[in-house]
């Protein structure tokens, strides 16, 4: 079954706005439409259903922001119908991976805050932010270090380099207790009054994000790290289609709350 982005994209405006299927794109035919994105939403439910439904409750708070979204519940639609990605081999990444091991950690837990780690994180989020490196979508003096390191990679290396660090096991951390209940409160509920999302709904209860929609796993990440990020998101110096939707959602945070979230995260597991 597949179900292009097209009508992905009418489904989301349809569920989240009640508007009909046939105003958005009169070709469609609603019957066939809603059993593909029924065979789509049972394997990510939980994630899509969840946050149609903060989105629904937000809706006048939250206007620039749903739309912002989209393109997230778009993805989620198609991906479990569009069929496997590109085979990647981690043999061969691992084999590419040496020069890594300097900041990430052998294993790819970093021993110092200001490097990620990157072990068990979703292999196509990996490889896409290879590419942002490449391509001049995450700029900065951090993501400085990754400059000359991505030049000397061509596409099937950051595939296969992706594959291998998501299969190693992921970093736990511990986070600050006398923050960590605020951050949790807004991980887990969001902040309406400010039109904040809860994280949760994309990145997980438990952190480990989607693999397969692209959201990265942010649990047991150093919180030094997951500030900077979203510094850099609010501030635009990481940009591109799935960051534009951190964008609206770090720029409402103030900094309290980032590095209270940020401690949450660590921790998490
Ligand atoms: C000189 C140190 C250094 C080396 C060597 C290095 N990195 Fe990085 N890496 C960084 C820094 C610093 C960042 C954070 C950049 C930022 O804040 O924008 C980063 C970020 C990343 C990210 C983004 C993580 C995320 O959660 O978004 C990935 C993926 C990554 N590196 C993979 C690699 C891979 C694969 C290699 C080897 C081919 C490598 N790095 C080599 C320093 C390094
Ligand atoms: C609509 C889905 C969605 C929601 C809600 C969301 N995120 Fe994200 N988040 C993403 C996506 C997609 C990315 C990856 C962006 C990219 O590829 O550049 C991301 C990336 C991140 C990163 C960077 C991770 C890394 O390894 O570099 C952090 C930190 C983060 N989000 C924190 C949060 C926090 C905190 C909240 C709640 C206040 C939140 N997110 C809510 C979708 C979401």
């Amino acid at each position: 079954m597949t179900l292009s982005a097209t009508n992905a994209q009418a489904i989301v405006q349809f569920q989240l706005n009640s508007r009909p299927l046939t105003a958005i794109n009169p070709g469609l035919q609603e019957a066939p439409l809603r059993a593909s994105a029924d065979a789509g939403c049972k394997q990510i439910s939980l994630t899509y259903w969840a946050l149609i439904r903060t989105m629904r409750k937000l809706t006048t708070l939250f206007a620039p922001a749903r739309a912002a979204l989209v393109p997230a519940l778009v993805a989620l639609l198609v991906f479990p119908l569009s069929g496997a990605a590109v085979a990647a081999d981690a043999k061969a990444g691992k084999a590419k991976a040496g020069v890594c091991a300097g900041c990430h950690g052998v294993t790819g837990q970093s021993a110092q805050p200001i490097w990620p780690n990157i072990a068990g994180q979703g292999a196509a989020y990996i490889e896409r932010q290879l590419q942002a490196f490449k391509s001049g979508g995450r700029t900065g003096a951090m993501a400085a270090q990754m400059a000359p390191i991505v030049a000397t990679l061509t596409d099937s290396d950051m595939a296969n380099i992706a594959a291998y660090f998501s299969s190693l096991p992921a970093a736990t951390g511990k986070a600050d207790a006398s923050v960590a209940a605020i951050g949790e409160q807004l991980y887990r509920g969001g902040d309406a009054k400010n039109g904040i999302p809860a994280c949760m709904s994309c990145h997980g209860p438990g952190g480990k994000g989607m693999a397969a929609a692209g959201f990265p796993a942010v649990s047991g990440q150093h919180s030094q790290y997951s500030v900077a990020q979203l510094k850099a998101f609010a501030e635009g110096t990481r940009t591109g289609p799935q960051a534009d939707m951190m964008k609206t959602i770090a720029s409402r945070l103030d900094e309290a709350q980032m590095q209270a979230v940020s401690q949450y995260m660590a921790g998490l597991r």
